[in-house]
């Protein structure tokens, strides 16, 4: 099993055990305010969400990741490797994404668990470049792009929502 570790947070393939501490984090309006459509996920929907995202692993041998806390491995969000399938223009591309429970935000955990995230895409993958798809109002996660070290790539619309998005890259 991948495991990636950083010093504060293990990461770990989503797995089914992982419904329950997700649909906490999904069903939070503000967690889930710029994610999709905007609206918090239900539990059937983090269900069926978390089933593709352990899939992704069975067939692609990489996908999401749940962060955990070092030490104790408390889940407290997630740290996404998938296709950004919902925004066509940009494709072929992957994306590296970030969702963090909102009582532990504010402590540098995401830029920590993504940069870990991007380690493992670029050296163990052979990933050349990622991409990541931010809510052109989602200050928290612009600010994320840019510990990272980010470039704006494009300001676009995604088709089926209408959603206004930033798109940012890094190359290896
Ligand atoms: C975006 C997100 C993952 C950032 O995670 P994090 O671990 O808090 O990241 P950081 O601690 O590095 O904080 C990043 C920025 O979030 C903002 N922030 C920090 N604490 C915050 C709080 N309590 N409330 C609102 N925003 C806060 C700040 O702008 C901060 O930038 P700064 O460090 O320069 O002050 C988190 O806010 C989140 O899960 N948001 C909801 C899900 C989401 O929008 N994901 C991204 C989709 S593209």
């Amino acid at each position: 099993m991948t495991v990636l570790r950083t010093e504060r947070l293990v990461l770990r393939p989503v797995t089914t055990a992982d419904v329950e501490p997700l649909v906490e984090i999904n069903a939070d309006t503000e967690v889930m305010r710029y994610i999709g459509n905007g609206s918090p996920r239900t539990l059937a929907e983090t269900r069926t969400a978390v089933e593709k995202m352990t899939r992704h692993w069975d067939e692609q041998g990489w996908g999401p990741f749940v962060v955990g806390l070092a030490g104790t491995g408390e889940p407290i969000g997630l740290a996404i490797l998938a296709v950004p399938g919902f925004l066509p223009e940009i494709l072929p591309a992957v994306e590296v994404g970030w969702r963090i429970g909102r009582n532990r935000w504010g402590r540098g955990y995401a830029p920590e668990a993504a940069a870990a995230v991007i380690r493992f895409a670029f050296e163990e993958l052979g990933m050349e470049r990622l991409v990541s798809c931010v809510h052109r109002d989602n200050t928290a996660s612009v600010r994320v792009t840019e510990k990272l070290g980010m470039s704006l790539e494009r300001e676009t619309t995604v088709p089926d929502l209408e959603v206004p998005v930033k798109v940012y890259e890094l190359r290896a």
